[in-house]
């Protein structure tokens, strides 16, 4: 008894609905590590290690990193609090949750978005990750050795722009995903990820630290850490924020879903802070491991999606037991991509099951082969389609932007107006100290940012992504 209950403290939320089906009533995670676990597990991947670097470099650096933690803290906590919230209140997936909240407004549509973006952002991110599994090939291969700067960005193009292996590698990380959900997950991965996510985190404070002390490291510190105000843009602001959303897998499904499986007697304010904290300092840390990188290669600070693909293999060359990093490194950051693809098909899979009533079979081979058949235009956007664009955009681009800039950052918005106006301030005080046990002075003032500051916010930057985005 005792074991399964510490069982379910890390696994996802797949097993807990198998688990409750059988029960008849649905399951919870068992305390406040158990939501910490797997809610970190979904924000900590690709976003901070790949994403975060290139978009902080291309936007300004300092000025960027300021805004960003901005936007994590004032609006992002507040929105991941309004998703478990509500989650947790209507026990139900995303679309669920407002229909149950609210029968009659149109709110199940914020809902319906937020399935549509976790497909969407799983056919832009399979590329990536299926890029991660390559690098583990090419490390254990030592490809990379010898080769300086300028022949690694020429290794990255070359492998990205074919047609078949990067597909190939993208279909097994969708595989592997759906593998995972429908019949690794009660082995659980959560305790998996949960093993060798902080040894992830060894190994790249160890990069870091070598990074740091490199020649001429100071410069890409400076540019991280200096504040250069005029570099900061309109639309470096709207990025801070999609980047922001993404890295925090908020804005859409996941967190409300997850919300659902939170107990009852869990306060929840303490638990968001954890989360976002976490997910910020995998992302400082993803920055520091690149600058001070970049500065010593005497190459650009922007990069753009292959920076650290070139940067890393670059880094490892000079590091003492280079060749283990480099396997172990990618090894762990295909892991790290791993638990958040899980979140990402639990949201339409969630969906297909509690609305359609199809077996979880069916939901993960019918979400899985849409993410495959959009992903194959995706992984194509870096060579055969690399010249089909659409608004100026490839297909790959195309998704990332809409996804993480437009379709999160109005979906964070519609959650955050749906909870400060209409949800009730009484009901999501409740929530958030568990019923009064929480701290109710955090819970009043988080309250407040969910009603005013939070809108606000978002609502200015979301009205610029859709002009300065060129979208409409
Ligand atoms: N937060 C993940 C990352 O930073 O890699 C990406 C992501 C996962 C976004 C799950 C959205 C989501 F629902």
């Amino acid at each position: 008894m005792l074991n399964i209950k510490k069982r379910l403290i890390f696994v996802s939320p797949f097993v807990l609905r198998k688990f409750t089906t059988m029960k008849e009533n649905r399951g919870s995670f068992s305390g406040k590590l158990g939501v910490v676990a797997v809610a970190a597990g979904s924000a900590v991947g690709l976003g901070n290690i790949w994403r975060f670097p290139y978009i902080a470099g291309e936007n300004g650096g300092g000025a960027f990193l300021i805004v960003y933690l901005i936007f994590v803290f004032l609006i992002g906590v507040p929105v991941m609090l309004s998703e478990f919230a509500i989650g947790r209140k209507a026990g139900c997936n995303a679309y669920g949750t407002f229909k149950r909240l609210s029968p009659k407004g149109g709110w199940w549509l914020v809902g319906l978005m937020g399935i549509i973006a976790a497909v969407m952002i799983f056919s832009f991110y399979g590329t990536v990750a299926g890029w991660t599994l390559e690098y583990v090939k090419k490390s254990i291969c030592n490809d990379f050795a010898g080769q300086d700067v300028a022949a690694l960005a020429q290794t990255f193009g070359d492998f990205t722009s074919q047609p078949v292996m990067p597909t190939v590698w993208m279909i097994i990380f969708v595989a592997l995903t759906a593998l995972v959900i429908l019949f690794g997950v009660e082995k659980g991965i959560e305790k998996v990820s949960k093993v060798l996510m902080p040894i992830l985190l060894v190994l790249i404070i160890a990069i870091c630290v070598r990074a740091v002390t490199l020649p001429n490291a100071s410069k890409g510190l400076e540019f991280l850490f200096k504040p250069d105000w005029s570099s900061l843009t309109f639309k470096g602001v709207l990025m801070a924020l999609g980047q922001a959303a993404f890295s925090l897998s908020i804005g859409m499904g996941t967190m409300i879903t997850y919300g659902s499986y939170i107990k009852k007697d869990t306060p929840l304010a303490s638990t968001a802070i954890e989360i976002a904290t976490c997910d910020t300092v995998v992302a400082l840390l993803g920055a520091i491991m690149v600058f001070p990188t970049l500065a010593f290669l005497g190459a650009e600070s922007a990069g753009g999606p292959g920076l650290v693909f070139i940067t890393l293999p670059a880094i490892f060359q000079a590091m003492p037991g280079g060749y283990i990093f480099a396997i172990l490194f990618f090894l762990l950051l295909s892991v790290a991509a791993l638990t958040s693809t899980i979140s990402l098909l639990e949201v339409p899979v969630a969906f297909l099951v509690d609305e359609f009533k199809m077996s979880r079979k069916k939901a993960t081979l019918l979400s899985s082969s849409v993410i495959i058949f959009l992903g194959v235009f995706c992984t194509l956007s870096f060579g055969l389609l690399s010249d089909f664009t659409i608004f100026g955009k490839t297909i790959f681009d195309l998704f990332d932007y809409t996804t993480a800039n437009i379709m999160l950052t109005f979906g964070a918005l519609l959650i955050v107006i749906y909870v400060g106006w209409f949800f009730g301030r009484k009901k999501f005080i409740e929530e958030l100290t568990a019923g009064g046990k929480g701290n109710v002075k955090l819970a009043k003032f988080i309250s407040i940012l969910v009603k005013f500051v939070a809108p606000v916010g978002i609502g200015l930057v979301a009205i610029g992504s859709l002009v300065i985005g060129g979208i409409v």
